[in-house]
């Protein structure tokens, strides 16, 4: 039995193989509660809810990264490194940044940009492209299409900031063609890099930087099922 981390307690629960990361733990519980059949609870260490359980007769995982990049560079981590995870899945929203990207489509991630210095650990002498994993951004695209999802493959930004100081800072990224924003996905995949494990960020447009636009939580929920069942799909 896998000795705990500091922040994944599962004393002797399995975790999955698999394991699909929303921001929130209160999310990931309602995505046990919603989806997976068979569910064990394998961690609640500072409320950061993971559940195990069956979608289709296959073992997935699902567990609260947290916000940014701090947070979920660690649980990729721990899930990574310790609990011989081999893909992980993070389930998101995203603002939007880009004019023909519109509310509730879907956003797959194939590169996530950054202004995270997370990547400065590795001492490369250079731009380190973070990706997410060929294979499943293939088939999250064929499942997205099978379901008739609006969907946009390519660079999200991973940002440290929520709130920028900076007024031309979304411009300048919008001007790189960034379809959204958000928060965690360049850790992610920097880690998955480094361990040799597969990661892919897929998200739910809900709201938009350039239009000023929101969805409520209501609206919000189509778009939430789509891309769950993209994910759960390819899990
Ligand atoms: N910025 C950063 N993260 C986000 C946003 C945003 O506008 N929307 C959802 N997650």
């Amino acid at each position: 039995m896998t000795k705990g981390t500091p922040h994944i307690q599962p004393n002797g629960t399995k975790i999955a193989k698999t394991v699909l990361m929303p921001g929130d733990p209160l999310r990931a519980k309602y995505i046990a509660d919603n989806y997976l059949e068979d569910v064990v609870q394998f961690n609640e260490v500072r409320n950061m809810f993971g559940y195990t359980g069956t979608y289709k007769g296959k073992e997935v995982s699902v567990m609260g990264s947290g916000m940014g990049i701090p947070s979920i560079g660690i649980y990729s981590y721990e899930l990574y490194n310790t609990f011989d995870v081999d893909t992980i899945i993070r389930v998101g929203s995203c603002g939007a940044l880009q004019e023909d990207v519109n509310l509730y489509d879907i956003i797959i991630a194939q590169g996530a940009s950054t202004n995270s210095s997370y990547v400065d650990q590795y001492n490369i002498p250079g731009h380190f492209a973070p990706l997410g994993d060929f294979d499943l951004m293939v088939k999250a695209k064929k499942a997205a299409d099978e379901l008739g999802a609006t969907t946009h493959v390519g660079n999200v930004l991973s940002s440290d900031t929520f709130y920028n100081a900076d007024p031309t800072f979304n411009d300048q990224w919008h001007r790189m063609g960034i379809l959204g924003i958000e928060m965690e996905s360049a850790g992610l995949y920097l880690n998955a890099t480094y361990a040799g494990k597969k990661a892919l960020g897929i998200f739910t447009v809900s709201d938009h930087i350039l239009r000023d636009e929101a969805t409520t939580a209501e609206e919000r929920q189509n778009s939430f099922t789509q891309m769950m069942e993209i994910a759960l799909e390819i899990a």
